[in-house]
């Protein structure tokens, strides 16, 4: 018998979920969301039931995943009737797991360590999951279920999971935006974006062979005064983004602890 999942929320990460886990043969009974052609959407690629509630949601499933907004996550739960019936989830770096335990002994957390925007698909698709469990019981489940979608755990306390998330948004989020910046810089100039892709990818690429403070380079790095100056005057009509280039700047040229 197939393991059964039902899901809360069907934007970029229960999207990922919902189809990695119907593609490992498990039966995703209901999708739950705010927006009910949302939930239609997903459900419709995943053979699944759409709902836009959640106290009617049943108890006929192994594992209730939340990935909602982490902000709504709190009145989701609310809003499911206890249960120990089955082991509930969310996906959040930010979270506690103990968000569960008034509604169940059966709980945990299902956190993967990647950036997922649901109109595109994975280039990188073997990332960790970081896990989190009310008991070793419930831990032992996770740990198959990572396996069951081909995906590596690794174990994390909500403390861990909070610092590890802070540094996914610096590595991933901010550093996203910081590409916007240099997009509109580019924008400003006519020129397209694709122009960095092979820079932005070698910056990436070469984080596999060193660390990012060995692999730093640049005007502040060489403490090349003269651009640091012109550069900073190009940015007169964008006085945040000069702002964030002084500081960027006076922060690599820190020495490393
Ligand atoms: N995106 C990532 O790269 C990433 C990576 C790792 C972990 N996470 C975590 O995964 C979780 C989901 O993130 P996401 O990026 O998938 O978010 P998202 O794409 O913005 O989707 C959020 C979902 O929450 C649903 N939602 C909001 N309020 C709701 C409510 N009151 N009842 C039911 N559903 C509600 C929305 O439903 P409607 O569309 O119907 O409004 C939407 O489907 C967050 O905890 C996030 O921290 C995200």
């Amino acid at each position: 018998m197939s393991l059964k999942i039902a899901i809360v929320g069907s934007g970029n990460v229960a999207s990922f979920f919902a189809k990695k886990f119907a593609a490992a043969g498990f039966t995703i009974v209901s999708i739950h969301s705010k927006n009910l052609a949302h939930a239609e959407s997903l459900a419709s690629e995943v053979q699944a039931i759409a709902s836009n509630t959640l106290s009617t949601i049943g108890s006929d499933f192994d594992y209730l995943l939340f990935a909602v907004s982490d902000d709504a996550l709190k009145a989701c739960v609310a809003e499911v009737p206890a249960s120990n019936n089955f082991c509930w989830l969310h996906t959040s770096g930010a979270m506690s797991k103990e968000i569960f335990a008034e509604k169940t002994n059966q709980y945990g957390v299902f956190y993967p360590l990647q950036t997922f925007t649901k109109s595109v698909s994975l280039s990188q698709s073997v990332f960790p999951v970081l896990i989190e469990s009310s008991s070793e019981e419930i831990q032992q489940a996770l740990e198959k279920l990572a396996a069951q979608i081909q995906l590596p755990f690794q174990y994390a306390d909500s403390d861990q999971r909070k610092n590890i998330h802070l540094a996914a948004v610096f590595a991933c989020n901010f550093s996203n935006h910081l590409f916007q910046i240099a997009s509109q810089i580019l924008a400003e100039q006519n020129l397209p974006f694709e122009l960095l892709l092979p820079l932005i990818q070698e910056t990436v690429a070469k984080l596999n062979h060193l660390s990012p403070s060995a692999a730093q380079t640049g005007p502040a790095i060489r403490n090349d005064q003269a651009v640091l100056a012109t550069q900073l005057a190009l940015l007169q009509s964008h006085p945040k983004w000069a702002e964030l280039y002084q500081l960027l700047s006076a922060e690599i040229q820190k020495p490393k602890q």
